[in-house]
């Protein structure tokens, strides 16, 4: 089985066909077309802080969520410091994804092809059939890190550039909502679950139901969710007067009134048209949820995506007359690949295959192939190339 077949990264090779010399209308198809998805997967999702979880959300050490942002595989976990980061969740050995779960708590995280295992740190600390091997070195093939950052109020922001050294994400309105409505990382989580929609994740922060125009931070979701609570009054709890506020790129926060609940929804880009949210519950005060206020808290969260739907729907086949915010961002990597000559993949990762890892390599390869009776199994498509990984 071929690296990823399990996990649907997008061949970004594949999806190279555009002319890099010509300046593409970026506002048609602003909402559907795909190679558009593409640029935004380079040039948003690979290079930018995404404010993606919130720290209490993992409460002991080996604590673990995984996703999928925009097709890259991510695994975030509680470190035995207690401190929380994130990594490519691909193995280093021949890139399957390690963590199949969604949710999940291990000290150990191990890859169940070849047994090659990762501490919560995404040390490698096991790999059965290298050890001993002259010149493979564990250190150098632990998981790849993604910048992590967790500010004040505990969210924890991701991001995927491979460059040494970034800017610390820009989050001071973020933090002073927080602190207005006492969101702290001391809050609890409660539960989560994760819904399917079919709209564009820009949809998440169109600023009126023509989806046209650019938002503001503190407006952006402000009128889709007037309109979300607008369709929806959970029996039992209340949503009016329900505060928003939208942490780039696509996590909205939801602070419920007459309650000690807050939630975020947040949207995970699937494709051009589809667009996953995880929905989380938080308490301040650390008590459970009664039931039937969960159970109005996912009509709720379901009522939202389904508004979301309904928008984009509206939207879809209209051109925004000003300019989204994120524009200047697809503009800039566009001018940074007409330089280039090329696309760029910020996220990209060397994997630097040593002599050590290719003698190992051949040793696995050989047992695979006694394992499946004389097939050449993987090692014949993956080889040992000193190619990276599609990020
Ligand atoms: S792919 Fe993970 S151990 Fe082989």
């Amino acid at each position: 089985m071929a690296p990823f077949a399990e996990t649907p990264i997008i061949s970004l090779r594949d999806a190279s066909s555009f002319e890099v010399s010509k300046e593409p209308d970026l506002l048609d198809g602003w909402w559907t077309s795909e190679y558009l998805f593409s640029l935004e997967r380079r040039a948003i999702f690979s290079k930018t802080w995404v404010c993606i979880v919130h720290r209490s959300r993992f409460t002991k050490p080996g604590d673990y969520i995984s996703l999928e942002l925009a097709g890259f595989p991510v695994l975030i976990i509680l470190g035995k410091d207690r401190i929380a980061r994130a990594f490519h969740n691909v193995c280093r050995h021949r890139a399957y994804t390690i963590t199949k779960k969604p949710i999940g708590s291990s000290l150990v995280l191990g890859c169940r092809y070849h047994g090659w295992s990762y501490d919560t740190m995404g040390n490698l600390v096991k790999a059965p059939q290298f050890d001993g091997i002259e010149g493979f070195n564990k250190s150098e093939n632990g998981l790849f890190k993604i910048h992590t950052c967790t500010d004040r109020a505990g969210f924890i922001h991701i991001n995927l550039d491979a460059g040494e050294s970034l800017q610390a994400p820009s989050c001071e309105d973020l933090v002073g909502h927080a602190a207005e409505h006492d969101i702290t990382a001391k809050s609890r989580w409660l539960t989560g679950w994760e819904l399917c929609g079919a709209f564009n994740w820009k949809t998440i922060g169109a600023s009126d139901r023509t989806g046209i125009g650019t938002p503001s931070p503190s407006s952006a979701s402000a009128s889709v969710m007037e309109f979300l609570l607008s369709v929806f009054r959970g029996p039992g709890f209340a949503v009016d007067g329900c505060h928003t506020f939208l942490a780039d790129p696509t996590t909205v926060i939801l602070v419920f009134p007459y309650s000690n609940i807050w939630a975020t929804m947040t949207g995970l880009p699937v494709s051009a048209s589809e667009t996953t949210i995880r929905c989380d519950i938080f308490s301040r005060d650390g008590l459970s949820l009664p039931p039937a206020t969960e159970e109005a808290l996912k009509l709720y969260t379901a009522s939202q995506a389904q508004a979301l739907q309904h928008l984009y729907d509206v939207v879809k086949s209209i051109r925004p007359t000003e300019e989204p915010a994120q524009v200047s961002l697809l503009k800039e990597h566009l001018r940074l690949e007409r330089l280039a000559g090329c696309e760029i993949f910020p996220g990209r990762r060397e994997e630097g295959r040593s002599e050590g890892f290719c003698k190992a390599e051949k040793l696995c390869n050989e047992l695979d192939k006694l394992a499946k009776g004389g097939s050449d199994g993987a090692y014949a498509r993956t080889g040992c190339a000193q190619g990276g990984l599609e990020w």
